[in-house]
């Protein structure tokens, strides 16, 4: 019952943890809470927990003391990155019963994963062959997403010793889909740019249909000018956030070496997904929204509109949330458009957290775990 008067979630990255709580209903969200704590280097390296006890007095002093407002509650939504899941779609043989699902799930699993059952989280969704108008006969589509246990277990043990219970694990692109896609009838792409991993999911009205992830994101393109230009990483880092691919700074120096990155990793991305997914389902995207720290990169929106002819938009989480209670207190600086996208998918976390009941509301890695 307390569970429904507030929500939070949380997001844990190598280099940060953001923690947001809500209140209300979906419809009518307040924000009650938020926070977010950059973490020493090596702590957390390419998802896994390298310091236990740094990790996890960092999160207990977040969550005791965030930025504003007051976490109330215990229990928490939490999503992991596409990287580090398996997500496949497959189809149901024509005649296979009710019953049969989860077995015959659980065999394409063995054939196709790189890992055993038992060490995995896996959890999945049918599509029924009336949401699938491409589909033919009876066939069934199926999304299937797993996450390799002995990665997750490290976050649930440190969870366990902040006393703080997670109800639900989902991936990362589902969290920033509910946070940043307004019309749920649209076909959207996410393109979420982080430091090390740049990941594509493609969402339509039945939610998320496919995600690939690649290794071009903010740190390769910090590398890549430091390597190009000959400066430290430092300075490129500083550099890469002050012109990014502005072409007219000192005649387009770093416009030439960023773009190469940007076509290579992101723009190949993109038509890489709109075309298998086209392929498959016949449908176009009609909209592509970013996300990720390196959405922030200097004229990146300007540059992939002009490239892929379509509507690009850089994601504002704030969109669904009520936030007068910071205007109100004078906080409204916390908003400031900038500093914001480090909270999209947190926010978007939080929002499956009020829903009726949270647990059932979409895929859940940790569903059968007591
Ligand atoms: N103003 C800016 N301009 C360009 N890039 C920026 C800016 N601010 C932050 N970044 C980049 O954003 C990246 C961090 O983004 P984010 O916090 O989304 O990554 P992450 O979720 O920790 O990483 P990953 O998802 O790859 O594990 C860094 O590479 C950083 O250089
Ligand atoms: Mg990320």
């Amino acid at each position: 019952m307390f569970f429904k008067k507030s929500a939070f979630g949380l997001d844990i990255s190598d280099y940060s943890i953001e923690v947001i709580s809500l209140s209300g209903s979906l419809e009518n969200p307040r924000l009650l809470a938020m926070g977010r704590i950059i973490l020493e280097p090596g702590i957390i390296k390419d998802g896994e927990i390298l310091n236990e006890e740094k990790l996890t007095s960092s999160l207990k002093n977040l969550i005791k003391n965030p930025k504003f407002g007051k976490i109330k509650t215990r229990k928490f939504i939490f999503s992991i990155p596409e990287s580090r899941t398996f997500i496949y779609i497959l189809e149901f043989p024509k005649d296979l019963k009710k019953k049969e699902e989860l077995e015959f799930v659980k065999s394409q699993v063995k054939q196709t994963f790189p890992y055993s059952l038992k060490d995995l989280y896996l959890d999945f969704k049918i599509f029924t062959p009336l949401d699938n108008k491409h589909l033919t006969g009876q066939d069934k589509e199926v999304l299937l997403i797993a996450a390799p246990k002995n990665i997750v277990d490290g976050y649930l043990e440190i969870f366990k010793s902040c006393q703080l219970q997670p109800l639900v694990l989902e991936v990362e692109s589902e969290s920033l889909a509910r946070s940043l896609i307004k019309d749920q009838k649209e076909t959207v792409l996410i393109v979420d740019i982080g430091a090390r991993t740049s990941n594509f999911s493609i969402f339509d009205e039945k939610g998320l249909r496919i995600s690939i992830s690649n290794k071009t994101a903010g740190n390769k393109f910090t590398q890549s000018l430091a390597e190009r230009l000959k400066i430290s990483l430092k300075e490129a880092e500083k550099l890469k956030r002050k012109f990014g691919l502005n072409p007219e700074i000192e005649e387009g120096k770093f416009f030439l070496v960023l773009q190469k990155d940007i076509q290579l990793g992101i723009v190949w991305g993109i038509r890489k997904i709109e075309k298998y997914f086209q392929k498959k389902t016949g449908k176009k995207i009609e909209k592509i929204i970013l996300a990720g720290g390196s959405a922030m990169l200097p004229y990146i929106q300007e540059y992939l509109a002009k490239n892929l002819e379509k509507e690009i938009v850089i994601g504002n989480p704030w969109a669904k949330i009520n936030t007068k209670i910071l205007k109100k207190k004078g906080h409204s600086k916390r908003l400031d458009g900038v500093k914001s996208i480090f909270y999209a998918t947190c926010i978007g976390s939080t929002l499956r957290g009020l829903t009726k009941n949270p647990k059932k509301a979409g895929i859940n890695l940790i569903k059968g775990r007591k």
